[in-house]
């Protein structure tokens, strides 16, 4: 956060003093967690339908908040008065940018990978100057601004992650902080319950290219038709990534190895490099690239470019996390969350990393799909059938298609159970696994979270 006197905090938001000394300067965060305030930061009051952010707010000031945003006064707390606390804090996050005139902006959005692929361009931005971009998946109207509050005149680039879960949203966030460098990664049918259709989803994905200005750049995922498509909707320059023959930051030759990791020839108009990837999954290809292709649009030269791809490394949790347990059974957490595009990622990748191996999928539910709510589920478990998977533990009734759709498959060997709930399915893994064995765990959120602790707490115990 850049130093602000609270009056300046104040014009900026169109709020008031109140029991606040306008001359009173904000030299820490702004934080809408009153746990995490700290001394001369800004706590963010939100009146939140569970709890209201104003009980905390004398809490916020004991742990040396300069003062606390919010829409009422507190009994002896310095306040900013506002009508709406969310406009607000867009609006201070909109005035710091205004004062970093230094400051690149890069968005990503896309179906799946937003936050591996944040952490990827965070990780190559850094080596190139100060970089401020948030931990895990802060990517929404709350999480954006806060993020870009955090924003100093050190910062030479913001990374930010954009979510979208209707038209709209990313022209928010885009008016808060523009990106002068827009990433679409892919369109695929997350959270369509909400959007009605695909064409919907891209429409909204789209707001990405739109807001980019003049001088900024789309980077667009060539091998996506969706996102191609939006190359006519950006004023700015337009930068294709991905293995189509007209990507202007292609791979080739991608080969992976036993624990799935990619290494491809990086290919753009002036030459070319080898890399070879850390992280697992085919599908880190086409996040490395869009990564690659901010770098090079950010000044980074092809042969350190080359370097660092091969340093990066996972950051956020339960993406694609690959350990081996003491007793020789190799897990693969990616029980972050699913859709039926990062289903099929994982799936690849597990096939990929089990080869010559036993493999078991351990497969949740996919919520937020409407319409393609079953086909969505059995497609996911054919695909497992025609990759050979050996086992699957389907969590839940409602993953049940997941099953139908792997044992309509002709010709399938492998098995595959239903059970009720986490604690089954840790039971099943329990009688199931033997050393060498691979293991994915993959679903939405805290469907699966437990199973994966599970394996990896059963690891540590061996
Ligand atoms: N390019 C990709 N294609 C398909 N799946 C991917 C891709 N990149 C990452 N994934 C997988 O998608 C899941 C979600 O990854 P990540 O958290 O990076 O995405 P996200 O877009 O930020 O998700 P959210 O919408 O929850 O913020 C993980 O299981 C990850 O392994
Ligand atoms: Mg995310």
């Amino acid at each position: 956060m850049i130093k602000m006197r609270l009056d300046e905090v104040a014009a900026a938001v169109g709020g008031r003093l109140a029991g606040a000394d306008p001359a009173a300067v904000l030299t820490g965060d702004v934080e809408y967690d009153s746990r995490k305030v700290g001394p001369g930061g800004l706590f963010v009051a939100f009146p939140g339908e569970k709890v209201d952010g104003h009980e905390f707010a004398a809490a916020a000031v004991a742990a040396g908040a300069t003062a606390v945003l919010g829409s009422r006064p507190v009994e002896g707390v310095p306040m900013v008065l506002v009508d709406d606390p969310l406009a607000a804090l867009a609006a201070l996050a909109r005035v710091v940018v205004s004062r970093l005139p230094d400051l690149s902006v890069i968005g990503l959005t896309g179906s799946s990978g937003k936050t591996t692929t944040k952490d990827l361009v965070a990780q190559l931005a850094a080596r190139l100057g100060p970089t401020v971009a948030p931990a895990g998946s802060l990517n929404n109207e709350l999480g954006y601004p806060h993020t870009v509050l955090r924003s100093d005149e050190a910062t030479r680039f913001l990374v930010l992650e954009m979510g979208a879960r209707g038209a709209g949203h990313i022209s928010y966030l885009a008016g808060i902080a523009r990106p002068r460098v827009g990433v679409v990664l892919n369109v695929g049918v997350a959270h369509i319950g909400e959007f009605g259709s695909v064409e919907g989803i891209a429409a909204a994905k789209g707001e990405l290219p739109e807001a980019v200005p003049v001088d900024g750049v789309a980077v667009l995922n060539a091998d996506d038709e969706w996102v191609r498509k939006m190359a006519v909707r950006t004023r700015g320059k337009v930068v294709l990534f991905g293995e189509s023959a007209d990507a202007d930051v292609r791979a080739d030759e991608v080969t992976l190895d036993e624990r799935g990791r990619a290494s491809y020839t990086l290919r753009v108009a002036r030459g070319s490099v080898p890399v070879r990837l850390r992280v697992s999954g085919r599908h880190q290809v086409a996040n490395s690239l869009a990564a690659a292709a901010v770098a090079r649009e950010l000044g980074m030269p092809l042969r350190e470019l080359g370097e660092a791809l091969g340093e990066l490394e996972l950051r956020s949790a339960r993406r694609m996390d690959l350990f081996d347990r003491p007793d020789g059974v190799t897990v693969i957490d990616d029980s972050y969350n699913a859709n039926p595009a990062s289903a099929s990622a994982a799936l690849r990748a597990l096939a990929a990393v089990g080869a010559g191996r036993r493999t078991v999928a351990v497969l949740g539910y996919m919520a937020e799909l409407g319409e393609f709510e079953r086909s969505g589920h059995e497609e996911v478990g054919r695909l497992a059938a025609e990759l050979g998977v050996d086992r699957l533990v389907v969590v839940g009734d409602a993953a049940g298609p997941i099953h139908d759709g792997a044992i309509a498959h002709p010709g399938w060997e492998g098995r595959s159970v239903v059970v009720g709930d986490q604690a089954a399915a840790i039971d099943a893994l329990h009688a199931e696994l033997r050393p060498g064995d691979v293991v994915l765990v993959k679903g939405s959120r805290y469907r699966t979270w437990d199973v994966a602790d599970a394996l990896r707490a059963d690891g540590h115990a061996a």
